[in-house]
């Protein structure tokens, strides 16, 4: 282990005032045609982001592989899928951005390679092979009668069915919580990490700004490998089993990890991790845990699904309750402060839109909603992350056919439910797909009305999904010709955060009002801590619902008696009524006292 000293993530730093866009390079600008996004395609929009006034671009994976999960496979981490270009590409697209004042953080995909990684070809090619431990190997546990070798125990795959493969030569399972094509690393092996780690810095040296680190919670498996109590093969999970999430070695890995490589750089980390507690988070990401700078938690990502429904994990739909909503979200805004950073999200590659999730995708709300949706998020504590298209309102998508979708994890879901069970209609499963599926989060980039959503030039090339077919009416062109459109509502967002309001914005405390309320979000941002303005607050009030409200609330009027200003700084309606909220209102106003 090295001898520097950890580093400490209090206090006032550039990541925590930074806003993130993801880009998922598949699905957002195919530069060269050939029906799939790529970096020239990125690099050529850069100018489109700095004038959404983004700082940071998280760029879901584009090293080298075979794409069974869209890049999530990784067969070569010092190469850049064919796909997408090559290292110039990407050189050229790095110091590009660097140039428009943007930065790039790297998904660092390191519980697991594609079964196409060198390593893994080694490894499975006989038990004397160096590699051999690169990966996880057991014995069955048995056989069946019938000579059908038992797994090691009952763990289930995210994508459904057990998390073991058999491989036939070796007479050995392997372990792979995703698709069997994506095999589980082993830490334990001090040369994995090594090896792993020296790619980091490889990518850091090269000048890359971070890393966005997958699935990083499940690196240390339990000891023992234990059944998982919850497992239930009639159902299909998609999500991470509880009981492989934070095992023992997991701290002191991530810790080795941040003093081998970005410890030493002013970088920017954050850490995917299902399954995980505000109480958890304060050791991923506390200030002086020496570890990652934030972490994305999933916990309001579960509030539309029914633990106890038939489907299993994200599959069975539940309508959520906005006072539970709140409840998550508020308790990771108090329970974070002063102790670790958090992030805030609505929507990533693996969720569905949120304007049709939690909002209203109706052509009568849309932009109302969408646009509420975000000054909800947006002046919370932590690190916004936009999601492609997000900022246009891009809704869900419904496909008729299973054969018009990608995601191995939807399709894999409609194998397994409809086809080979029977136990779900046609018209059922389609119905869970189109609620939660990945792929609605995966169509192309809608940038103008022409062919294609001008996403491909590709003449009589097909993009590699289909485009959502609302994209005539929502696209970059019509919402950059339009003072009132979505894009526009973000672009005042992130300057007002990044600019006149970033102490507020980025350090003020979180205070929740009306917690039980079902139908608006309020809260305060209070001024006092980091050397803000102590006599500066921000009231946020955001209307969930169609209806039209009265609501009144404390702070404003003891502020009004008292004298102090009252200004509304930020809001989705042209005017304001006072304590009147038409639908989807969302209104921020700054008190000085
Ligand atoms: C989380 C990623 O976000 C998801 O897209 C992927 O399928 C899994 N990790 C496996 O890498």
């Amino acid at each position: 282990m090295s001898e520097i000293s950890t580093p400490s993530y209090a206090g006032k730093q550039w990541w925590k005032e930074a806003v993130v866009y993801q880009v998922y390079p598949r699905s957002f600008a195919d530069a060269n045609g050939d029906g799939i996004g790529d970096l020239k395609g990125i690099t050529a929009k850069l100018p489109y982001l700095q004038k959404l006034g983004i700082n940071v671009i998280w760029l879901s994976p584009v090293f080298d592989s075979p794409n069974v999960d869209n890049g999530y496979d990784i067969s070569d981490y010092f190469a850049i899928m064919g796909d997408f270009g090559t290292m110039e590409d990407f050189d050229e697209l790095l110091e590009t951005a660097h140039n428009h004042g943007i930065k790039i953080l790297m998904d660092l995909v390191a519980n697991h390679t594609s079964d196409q990684h060198p390593w893994f070809v080694q490894s499975k090619s006989s038990r004397e092979n160096p590699y051999r431990d690169y990966y996880i190997w057991k014995d069955p546990k048995g056989f069946e009668e019938d000579g059908t070798p038992i797994p090691p125990n009952n763990w289930a795959s995210e994508f459904g069915g057990s998390a073991w493969e058999w491989d036939e030569n070796t007479q050995q399972f392997y372990l792979h919580i995703f698709f069997k094509e994506q095999p589980d690393l082993n830490w334990e092996n001090p040369r994995v990490r090594e090896d792993l780690y020296s790619m980091v810095r490889w990518w850091l040296d090269k000048g890359v700004d971070g890393f966005r680190l997958d699935a990083i919670n499940i690196i240390s498996k339990p000891e023992g490998y234990p059944d998982d109590p919850d497992t239930d093969f009639e159902k299909h999970t998609s999500s991470i089993p509880f009981v492989i999430a934070h095992g023992t070695m997991v701290h002191p890995w991530m810790k080795e990890l941040n003093a081998q490589s970005f410890g030493r750089y002013d970088v920017m980390t954050v850490g995917e991790t299902s399954q995980t507690s505000p109480e958890d988070a304060k050791l991923w990401a506390g200030y002086d845990a020496g570890e990652l700078q934030m972490i994305f938690h999933f916990d309001h990502m579960g509030v539309d699904t029914d633990p106890e429904g038939s489907l299993g994990g994200k599959w069975s739909y539940a309508p959520y309750k906005l006072s539970e909503l709140k409840r998550i979200l508020n308790a990771w805004q108090t329970e974070l402060e002063g102790n670790a950073w958090g992030s805030l999200y609505w929507n990533n590659h693996d969720q569905p839109r949120v304007v049709s999730r939690f909002g209203n995708d109706s052509p009568q709300w849309r932009v109302k909603s969408a646009k509420q949706l975000a000054t909800t998020l947006h002046f919370m504590q932590g690190t916004p992350y936009i999601y492609q298209g997000e900022e246009l309102g891009m809704t869900n998508v419904r496909f008729e056919s299973i054969d018009e979708y990608r995601d191995g994890d939807s399709i894999r879901f409609y194998q397994d439910m409809h086809v080979e069970r029977g136990n779900l209609s046609h018209e059922d499963a389609m119905r869970a797909i189109y609620i939660k599926g990945r792929d609605n989060a995966r169509t192309p980039m809608h940038w103008d009305a022409s062919a294609h959503a001008g996403f491909s030039f590709g003449k009589d090339v097909q993009p590699w999904i289909s485009v959502n077919p609302n994209f005539a009416e929502i696209n970059a062109d019509a919402a950059l010709a339009d003072e009132n459109s979505i894009f526009y509502h973000y672009q005042q967002l992130v300057s007002l955060r990044r600019g006149e309001l970033k102490d507020l914005m980025v350090y003020g405390s979180f205070k929740p009002l009306d917690v039980e309320d079902e139908q608006v979000y309020a809260y305060e941002r209070v001024g006092g801590a980091e050397g803000t303005d102590a006599s500066q607050s921000l009231l946020v009030i955001s209307n969930f619902s169609e209806q039209e409200l009265e609501r009144h609330y404390e702070a404003l009027e003891q502020a009004r008696e008292a004298g102090a200003s009252v200004e509304l700084v930020h809001s989705n309606y042209a005017d304001d009524q006072g304590a009147t909220l038409r639908p989807y209102e969302a209104k921020v106003y700054r008190i000085s006292r």
